[in-house]
């Protein structure tokens, strides 16, 4: 039997009411039972990142995650199998891994002892002849995740039987995704250090913003300044420059997938050729040496090489909490109604072939650099403005927040040969959209299940 929750206030809207095509309510933002529904109907109904592989590259290794506000332990169990195990001891609750990540084969509960194997069967109790119980009952397993997969290296997990495959779920955003990961060697990248950052806002905010090229040359103005300083006479062509003057005019674009993914390509902007990419870079401490070394060593091999340490000029948003630009693979997870968590994780080059010429370190140390940068100067800015409208919202007499730009100008919008929503890059029907998939799934009343591994430990 499963008591439920009573229904929160959610149930008490009219989606209809609250999202209209050109305009939310700011009660999506600022209500707690609303809050409460998304994690169940969105952080439980559809597939969410949760990992990625690199991180757990051998048996036995994990790292701490969240579905939602579910704690949950990433593994590759001893069998090699990936499972998503919730932190959540089976006796009185406590979470059982307090370490971000590591290896381990079982997981000792710190309160009285507990222990799990890796894939979630309890193997053991402190002093059993205490209990009347057979513990062999699955019910002391730990709770998992009924369905974990994979696409090339990013791990997702739903707790809905009814979702779509995952491929089905990422659909049309594949695409980007490919080409991103295909421009390494191998088509892979490793997950290394992170920036991680929080704001006082509620986590759609950011979701909002994703691809959002109304607000840079606004938002980030001093990060531009700052790249385009050093340039001399008229070149002032560094990092996002491509938005200055009317970026509706430039040759990028926003794309709009299905199920509340987007993509922003600013790669027409960039000159075709190899260093077109190093060329636009913007200024990171030591960056010359580094170039000047290449050079000397690789000769014209230097500039693919060069590009690859460049910050690829791609926003890739996968609803609801994963985002991949420029190097950065930026993941979000809700706190609560108004805290969110961020992380930049930066990615590295696995150059197995040795395709750089022996430059792989060179290249990754470059890329920190680029995780330096706009995490650091640029996200500030746009997690200011997150805190700033959580803040406005809470103006109860003022109730709509508008996403209409664009809206109702006839030969804007075009269709790619998928049938993929394009838009010139500062519309906002990439927001209209997402609010739409959002509608749809808060309506919706979907069976979410957990499972408790029975195979043998
Ligand atoms: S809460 Fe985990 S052993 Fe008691
Ligand atoms: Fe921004």
């Amino acid at each position: 039997m499963t008591i439920q929750q009573p229904l929160s206030t959610a149930a008490l809207y009219n989606f209809d009411e609250l999202i209209h095509e050109d305009k939310v309510h700011r009660l999506i933002y600022t209500d707690e039972g609303i809050f409460r529904d998304e994690m169940r109907k969105i952080f439980g109904a559809v597939w969410v990142f949760l990992a990625h592989e690199s991180q757990i590259p051998e048996n036995d290794n994990f790292v701490k995650s969240k579905l939602g506000l579910r704690p949950i332990i990433v593994v590759r169990d001893s069998n090699g199998r990936i499972r998503a195990l919730y932190n959540r001891c089976t006796h009185r609750g406590s979470t059982v891994c307090r370490q971000e990540t590591g290896k381990a084969k079982s997981f000792a509960c710190p309160y009285h002892g507990w222990s799990f194997f890796n894939t979630g069967k309890l193997s053991g109790v402190p002093w059993p002849d205490g209990y009347a119980d057979d513990f062999s009952d699955t019910k002391f397993n730990l709770a998992q995740v009924p369905r974990v997969q994979s696409y090339r290296g990013f791990i997702f997990g739903t707790l809905n039987p009814d979702a779509p495959s995952l491929e089905d779920y990422l659909g049309g955003v594949k695409g980007p995704l490919d080409e991103w990961l295909d421009r390494h060697p191998g088509g892979k990248v490793a997950f290394c250090d992170a920036n991680r950052l929080k704001f006082n806002g509620n986590w759609k905010l950011l979701y909002d913003n994703s691809c959002d090229g109304y607000h840079v040359i606004f938002s980030h103005r001093s990060l531009l300044a700052m790249e385009n300083r050093q340039v001399s006479g008229n070149e002032a062509d560094k990092g996002m420059a491509y938005y200055k003057n009317s970026p509706d005019t430039q040759p990028m674009y926003l794309k709009y997938f299905g199920n509340g993914h987007h993509f922003k390509d600013k790669r027409p902007a960039v000159e075709k050729r190899p260093g077109g990419l190093w060329a636009i870079e913007g200024p990171h401490p030591g960056m010359e040496n580094y170039e000047a070394a290449l050079r000397e060593r690789l000769g014209e091999a230097a500039d693919a090489v060069l590009d690859l340490a460049s910050s690829e000029p791609v926003n890739i948003n996968i609803f609801p909490n994963l985002h991949i630009l420029g190097n950065h693979v930026q993941v979000s997870q809700p706190v609560s109604l108004t805290e969110t968590d961020t992380t930049w994780w930066g990615t590295a080059v696995i150059d197995d072939d040795n395709e750089l010429h022996g430059a792989v370190d060179d290249v990754n140390a470059l890329r920190m650099r680029t995780q330096e940068g706009f995490p650091n100067f640029g996200e500030l800015d746009d997690l200011m403005n997150f805190e700033q409208i959580q803040v406005g919202l809470t103006a109860e007499e003022d109730e709509w927040v508008y996403m209409h730009r664009g809206l109702g100008i006839p030969g804007r919008l075009t269709h790619d040969a998928d049938g993929h929503i394009v838009a010139p890059a500062t519309d906002e029907v990439f927001l209209r959209e997402t609010m739409q998939e959002y509608k749809r799934l808060m309506k919706a009343e979907p069976k979410l299940v957990i499972e408790r591994n029975v195979e043998a430990g």
